[in-house]
């Protein structure tokens, strides 16, 4: 159970509620192109509602320099919000200045206001305490349902609840849960699915999976650095070179735990990183000099599906190898497809692997899609997340 005041816990008919979500989606064209993290944040927006609250809502949009950006206004999630609720969404294109200050004042009861991308101030990244505040004095009550942005210390995320009574949003508490409870008693056999580019990113989690999988699957740009650790050419392909020590330490440290960590047996290799790229399969000690690996091969997809159909609980983050382009993308198709025939509970870290099982069409085949992929790496890893810890810590 979260150890956190929930959003149902609060009295909030007719006050102004404050509610960080993570509305940091994908635009496309001056339209919202994914609206998944919008549609999450519903359950709790739609309780605010329901209450007779008078809902403002906070979020960031992409990585703005601390100053406004048409690129990254929030102006095109009000129309997707108001759609998806069914109702009219106010938006300013402010924050906390005058015109931020008098919408929020005069919102009636279960009325909804957007404001404009928080980290258009540069107090948002640098948990500015005056700026804190003044999203505070937006409102009576704090709610933080923003899961994706949990591991951020940022103003909206985190200094904010310092100044207001708060709680955990739905989508936020539903999250922690889920994530928590994975490594508290899992069926087995457990196996957990690692890929995307950068081993750096992830040796946190790697260390902790190992203590809890039985088995772990590795593909994706990361596999490289395992491959010269175990001493294998890799080519042209990713390989962070100070790393390849820690993950011998990793192939070590699952042996003694008794994790079965499996790195591929085959690569799609290709003579340039292009879609029409020449490409070939071979064994993963057979990477030539000059060309680089792209996708796990066949055998290691088939390896992989038959071990994903014996599991009965699965997590799966990252993809297995560029599946933006259709002559790398078999891997993570397989993987995707493997997770959503087995019977297994499987839980997607968010990130890449979200956008994979959404680009093949295959959401609804898996238990929990998380909408942070940072901050479920950064959860499953043991850290604490700051926008959580910040919860019910208002200053006397
Ligand atoms: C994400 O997309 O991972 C979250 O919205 C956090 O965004 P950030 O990495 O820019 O802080």
């Amino acid at each position: 159970m979260l150890q956190k005041t929930v959003v149902t816990d609060l009295e909030v008919s007719g006050k102004r509620v404050v509610v960080r979500v993570d509305f940091n989606v994908p635009l496309a064209g001056g339209a919202v192109a994914d609206d998944a993290r919008i549609r999450a944040a519903l359950p709790t927006l739609n309780y605010l509602i329901e209450q007779g609250a008078r809902v403002i809502l906070l979020s960031h949009l992409g990585r703005p320099k601390g100053a406004p950006d048409p690129a990254f206004s929030l102006a095109p999630v009000a129309p997707a919000l108001a759609s998806l609720l069914g109702r009219p969404v106010r938006f300013v294109a402010d924050t906390v200045g005058p015109e931020a200050q008098q919408a929020a004042a005069t919102l009636s009861e279960g009325e909804v206001l957007l404001l404009e991308n928080v980290r258009f101030y540069p107090g948002e990244k640098a948990n500015d305490p005056a700026f804190a505040r003044q999203l505070a004095d937006l409102g009576e009550l704090y709610v933080n349902d923003a899961f994706g942005t949990a591991h951020r210390a940022h103003a909206s995320t985190a200094g904010i609840a310092q100044y207001l009574p708060s709680a955990a949003g739905l989508l936020m508490a539903r999250e922690l849960e889920t994530l928590i409870q994975l490594f508290s008693d899992p069926a087995r056999p457990f196996t957990a699915v690692l890929g995307g580019s950068k081993v750096s990113d992830k040796l946190g989690v790697i260390r902790k999976l190992i203590e809890v999988v039985d088995t772990l699957l590795i593909g994706g740009g990361m596999a490289f650095t395992f491959e010269a650790a175990r001493g294998n050419a890799t080519g042209a392909s990713l390989l962070e070179r100070d790393w390849v020590e820690p993950c011998r330490e990793l192939i070590g440290r699952a042996k003694e735990h008794g994790c079965q960590l499996v790195l591929p047996t085959d690569y799609v290799i290709a003579d340039a990183f292009a879609p029409d790229a020449v490409t070939r399969v071979v064994a993963a000690d057979a990477i030539p000099q000059g060309w680089m690996g792209l996708d796990i091969g066949p055998e290691t997809t088939a390896a992989y599906t038959a071990i994903l159909g014996a599991a009965r609980t699965v997590f799966w983050n990252g993809p297995m190898g560029v599946f933006e382009m259709p002559a790398f993308a078999a891997g993570t198709r397989g993987v995707a497809e493997a997770i959503c025939d087995s019977e297994a509970t499987s839980i997607i870290g968010g990130g890449d692997s979200a956008a994979a099982l959404k680009a093949f069409g295959l959401t609804s085949g898996v238990s929990f899609i998380s909408t942070g992929g940072g901050a479920s790496m950064k959860l499953l890893e043991g850290a604490e997340l700051p926008g959580v810890e910040a919860l019910d810590n208002k200053k006397a």
